[in-house]
């Protein structure tokens, strides 16, 4: 397929998906309530949320750690999916009833083509499914109305058996395949990697009779802030070979989420642009390093800026 007819990537976000980001916006589908909290990170997807109000995107697509599949990569693929998710971590903060519209074929030709290009992969028809809590959180902080339809894509934890090369190899593919699957789509589409970056976190929380206790709120060790500026500053320079360089180092010394794919998926959906990513906002929750930023494909594309092929 080609021409005006083909489906394309606007831009990717870095979405991360804390539930206490929901928990202190106490949106009506969540039962905890809150008296605020983290608002870096919330306002910083403010922009996030008016930028797709301006862009109108037919579909979000999302890849989230916390819908963990042994085997292959599902997709989410039942048209209309509800229920009550609840944090097995932090239920006290996060009890959301969802009511997502999903693209089932965009989903199910996303796992057609993962399929193809050697991966395993199965949508996921299961009309019960009960969503995680980072597809949840992600897509409600960008879009709390809930009027674009989504893609949820699983992680395989095959990065928690195998070497990190295989495993994020793994998630190139699934990369290649959401984008050749958008292409033929038609459709406009925004993906989300739902992802912290450092992800040591404090082991209880600090002021538990006020989780949103912002004067507890700090990086977990300066060495863990350190590693996530020193990504951050490789993404706002869009100097993606050196970022692929270091992950490796990343993921083990900061336990970084990001060793679930997500971000690795997104990066090669857009065939690793040398973009300079903006960053919208940084934040520690519960120790945690998270950042929302922006890729701009649409920027790209009329800058002339290219992208690389690993
Ligand atoms: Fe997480």
């Amino acid at each position: 397929m080609s021409g005006a007819s083909e489906g394309r990537i606007l831009g990717g976000w870095l979405a991360p998906h804390p539930p206490h980001l929901v928990y202190a916006e106490n949106p009506p589908q969540n039962e905890p309530r809150s008296s605020g909290g983290w608002e870096m990170l919330r306002w910083a997807y403010d922009e996030c949320r008016a930028k797709l109000k301006a862009q109108r995107p037919d579909v979000i697509i999302v890849h989230s750690p916390h819908w963990q599949t042994t085997v292959g990569h599902d997709v989410l693929a039942v048209p209309k999916l509800q229920g009550l998710s609840v944090d097995p971590i932090f239920p006290h903060l996060f009890r959301y009833k969802f009511d997502l519209q999903v693209d089932v074929d965009l989903a199910e030709s996303i796992s057609e083509e993962a399929r193809a290009l050697g991966l395993t992969s199965k949508p996921m028809a299961n009309p019960a499914f009960r969503v995680d809590y980072g597809t949840i959180t992600s897509l409600h902080m960008m879009n709390p109305d809930w009027d674009i339809p989504m893609v949820g894509i699983s992680a395989n934890n095959s990065p928690y058996f195998h070497d990190p090369k295989t495993a994020q190899d793994e998630m190139i593919k699934l990369g290649e395949a959401t984008r050749i699957a958008i292409q033929k789509s038609g459709k406009r589409a925004v993906l989300a990697a739902s992802n912290s970056l450092s992800h040591l976190h404090f082991s209880a929380e600090p002021n538990p009779a006020l989780p949103e206790d912002m004067s507890r709120e700090h990086v977990f060790s300066h060495a863990q802030y350190e590693w996530d500026v020193r990504v951050i500053n490789l993404l706002r320079a869009g100097k993606i070979f050196e970022l692929m360089n270091i992950l490796p180092d990343f993921m083990e010394e900061a336990v970084a989420e990001v060793k679930a794919g997500s971000l690795m998926w997104m990066l090669s959906a857009m065939e690793f642009p040398q973009l300079p990513a903006k960053l919208h906002g940084y934040g520690n929750v519960i120790g945690t390093g998270n950042a929302v930023m922006e890729w701009d494909l649409t920027e790209m594309h009329s800058r002339g800026t290219g992208s690389t092929q690993l």
